[in-house]
């Protein structure tokens, strides 16, 4: 390629791109890829268009083009007030998130998705060679933006209940020591996470947030699949803790739970929030003003009556999908989700690269996962708590997320079988 007579930022050469962005490219039959929504609520979205335009037409007929025309324009910042007193009243009655008295809806922010409330909130708390805690492995739409705005990540050993808070409280201490600095933030995502889909049990989240309390560290509460919870018990938001809203910045989106409009919902403490809609500001604006009213109606008349048939949809594709790999894979183990679009899978073989693997042997047949390592920082350290000391990365190349979320049953028992078959051939 010519090279251009100007420069570019220095993280364009490191910052690779999003491997899942990277994977989004091929259209094959058996994708098992990325956290897309296969059970979408067409019918309800398609009426909530027609009653949207309608509602327009009346208006527009009678001369009135005031509101027409706000819907069509820039709006505030940080999100519409319609569609921020709907969230706040379905976060507090739903999820017991405390919020101010007389104005909830101040309290909620809106966002252009979470991923820019999630590169908003480091570009707002993190200076370069600042610590941000986090799991092992852990969402990559926040690992990379993380290790671009220039954080050390740290990274702390997960099991099946994902984040350990032993391990959180024994790295914070290590770092002070052995870094020389307090880390600024912890990241989890403790409803069905993604790539594990693993879910924090109520203890835990309590103690992540004394944790958070006694050492005055951030939690940045990553909720994606907090309405995408098909079995097992709805665990408290570690939010719903935070009374005075001073440790948890908590993040929601409608993507998964509604359909992928860009719309992030979040609820950050006062000095998080002004600073993070100051970044949003630059970055783009205003999120748009005609999905924020698709979603007001969404939120205020549909979710509860469609979203249940979705989650029973999911349930079954997980469902499908676990018993597929459990009657086909070679030796290894999986998580069993009970909420969320993700199944985690190690193989018991070490030395298996599960990118190569991708690659070269399920590619050529039609068949896309995520390799785990995606889910690992390109650059940081991990805690050790057998030493309880910090040593470069660690990652787990043998891993792979397999996501049900988007194709259908049949599809999913044919193609895992399909990729169960070519894991043995290739591991024996
Ligand atoms: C854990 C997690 N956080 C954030 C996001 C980004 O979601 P959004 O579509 O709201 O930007 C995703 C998307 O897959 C996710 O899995």
């Amino acid at each position: 390629m010519p090279k251009e007579p100007y420069d570019f930022a220095a993280w364009t050469q490191f910052i690779p791109e999003s491997e899942i962005r990277r994977l989004l490219k091929y259209n094959v039959p058996y994708y098992f890829g990325g956290g897309k929504p296969g059970a979408l609520p067409l019918e309800t979205l398609a009426k909530i268009l027609i009653e949207l335009g309608n509602d327009q037409l009346t208006e527009i007929k009678k001369g009135n083009e005031a509101r027409p025309i706000d819907d069509w324009n820039y709006g505030a910042t940080m999100g519409k007030a319609f569609l921020r007193k709907t969230l706040a009243k379905r976060l507090i009655e739903k999820d017991g998130i405390q919020l101010d008295a007389e104005h909830p809806e101040n309290d909620v922010t809106i966002t252009t998705g979470s991923q820019q409330a999630l590169y908003a909130i480091i570009d707002t708390c993190i200076d370069k060679d600042d610590v941000i805690l986090t799991t092992s492995p852990a969402y990559l739409g926040f690992l990379m933006p993380a290790v671009k705005l220039g954080a050390r990540i740290v990274t702390v050993p997960t099991d099946l209940q994902g984040g350990i808070p032993e391990y959180f409280e024994e790295a914070i201490k290590v770092c002070k020591k052995e870094l020389g600095k307090k880390p600024e933030m912890i990241y989890v995502v403790p409803d069905s996470d993604n790539p594990k889909g693993t879910t924090i049990p109520k203890k835990r989240r309590e103690a992540l947030f004394e944790i958070a309390q006694e050492h005055h560290v951030m939690i940045v509460e990553d909720a994606a699949y907090r309405e995408i919870q098909f079995k097992g018990p709805h665990e408290p938001p570690i939010k719903s803790m935070d009374t005075e809203n001073k440790y948890v910045a908590y993040l929601r989106t409608s993507s998964k739970e509604a359909a992928v409009v860009r719309i992030g919902y979040n609820v950050f403490p006062p000095r998080v929030r002004e600073h993070v809609n100051k970044d949003k500001g630059y970055l783009d604006l205003a999120s748009p003003t005609i999905v924020q009213r698709i979603l007001d109606i969404y939120y205020r008349k549909y979710i509860d009556k469609v979203l249940p048939d979705a989650l029973k949809t999911y349930q079954k594709r997980a469902s499908v999908m676990g018993k597929a790999i459990d009657e086909t894979f070679p030796r290894g183990k999986r998580t069993d989700p009970t909420g969320g679009f993700f199944i985690w899978w190690e193989s018991d073989d070490r030395t298996f690269d599960a990118k190569q693997f991708l690659e070269t042997v399920a590619l050529p047949n039609d068949i896309i996962f995520v390799p785990g390592v995606a889910f690992y920082p390109l650059m940081g350290l991990s805690y050790r708590p057998e030493k309880k000391n910090l040593v470069p990365v660690e990652r787990a190349l043998n891993t792979m997320r397999i996501s049900y979320s988007y194709t259908t049953s049949d599809v999913i028992d044919t193609g895992v079988r399909k990729l169960g078959g070519l894991l043995k051939d290739a591991l024996s």
